[in-house]
């Protein structure tokens, strides 16, 4: 199974965000025997993320205002990494930064990690910063000025974009060209829960509001993994969005993903990933088809 040029054991991988910066989901299954191990967004710096509540349960799914919250790369390489490489794990770093420098201070600071940290993700959608007032996945210009800012981290990059915007196409093509060997979608849904009784949004972020995932986001993300697919067929994809099950993983590689990751579904059942793995091959299996990389794109025709 392939992602671009990065080489994969089985086409499922943890999303960023949703199973922390380490070994958290080891004590429910192997780590070595899933696609790669995605680890939250992480800046050079620490940094404190957003006021509590963050999180909050919706019909199909939550919406969170984590904010990303960590502890910085330096402590990431010190303190979770060694862990994930004891597991055998293969691990996608994910970086972010508040601007081009700081994505740049990010790549930097991974540039000489060893061979198990086969890919870095730039997210560059997170819709928890300034309630995603400024999201340089909005803005084909500013996404590319961040991937071309992010080349020394050394490894194939893949862009996390957003469905939040009607221009997505236009942005997958602007960060292929500026060295985007892939393209991760879709990053949450910009959202709001109001708590009806006191008049206020539920998440402590107030009037910025949250990111939506889980199944509510499904037909989002396939639609927009079908339609990128669609314009840009050359253009390894990683399908995320609402995935709970085999049929949802089939779903989204069926309209072009490559690979695909869980992550909201993994609150429910820390199993998911791996359960998803084993499914994918039983539903190849049974349906006579060859290999589970063969179901890319065979909803287009
Ligand atoms: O940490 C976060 O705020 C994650 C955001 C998201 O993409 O939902």
């Amino acid at each position: 199974m392939r992602v671009g040029s990065v080489e994969l054991s089985c086409a499922v991988m943890t999303a960023s965000g949703t199973s922390g910066h380490g070994t958290e989901l080891g004590a429910y299954f192997d780590l070595s025997s899933i696609g790669a191990v995605v680890v939250k967004s992480m800046k050079v710096d620490p940094w404190a993320g957003n006021p509590a509540p963050r999180v909050h349960p919706v019909t199909g799914g939550m919406i969170n205002s984590v904010g990303l919250q960590g502890e910085g790369i330096a402590h990431w390489r010190r303190s979770e990494l060694p862990a994930l490489e004891s597991a055998g794990a293969t691990v996608v770093a994910s970086i972010w930064g508040r601007n081009v420098a700081e994505y740049a201070a990010a790549a930097r600071a991974l540039g000489d990690l060893g061979a198990d940290v086969v890919a870095v993700e730039v997210n560059l959608s997170c819709p928890n910063l300034d309630g995603g007032a400024h999201l340089f996945a909005h803005d084909p210009v500013a996404a590319a000025e961040v991937i071309a800012a992010t080349e020394s981290c050394g490894r194939p990059r893949w862009a996390k974009l957003s469905a939040n915007t009607d221009r997505v196409v236009e942005v997958a093509a602007a960060v292929a060209e500026a060295g985007a060997e892939a393209v991760t979608l879709v990053n949450t849904l910009m959202g709001m829960v109001i708590d009806v009784e006191n008049s206020t949004p539920v998440l402590g972020s107030g009037a910025a509001g949250g990111g939506l995932s889980g199944a509510a986001i499904h037909p989002v993300a396939v639609r927009t993994v079908f339609d990128v697919h669609a314009a840009l067929p050359g253009l390894p994809i990683v399908g995320v969005g609402g995935i709970g099950d085999t049929r949802g993983a089939v779903e989204m590689m069926m309209a072009g993903a490559d690979a695909v990751q869980i992550g909201t579904a993994s609150f429910a059942e820390p199993r998911s990933v791996h359960m998803v793995r084993v499914g994918l091959e039983h539903w190849c299996g049974h349906r006579g088809i060859a290999a589970v990389r063969d179901l890319k794109g065979r909803a287009h025709g």
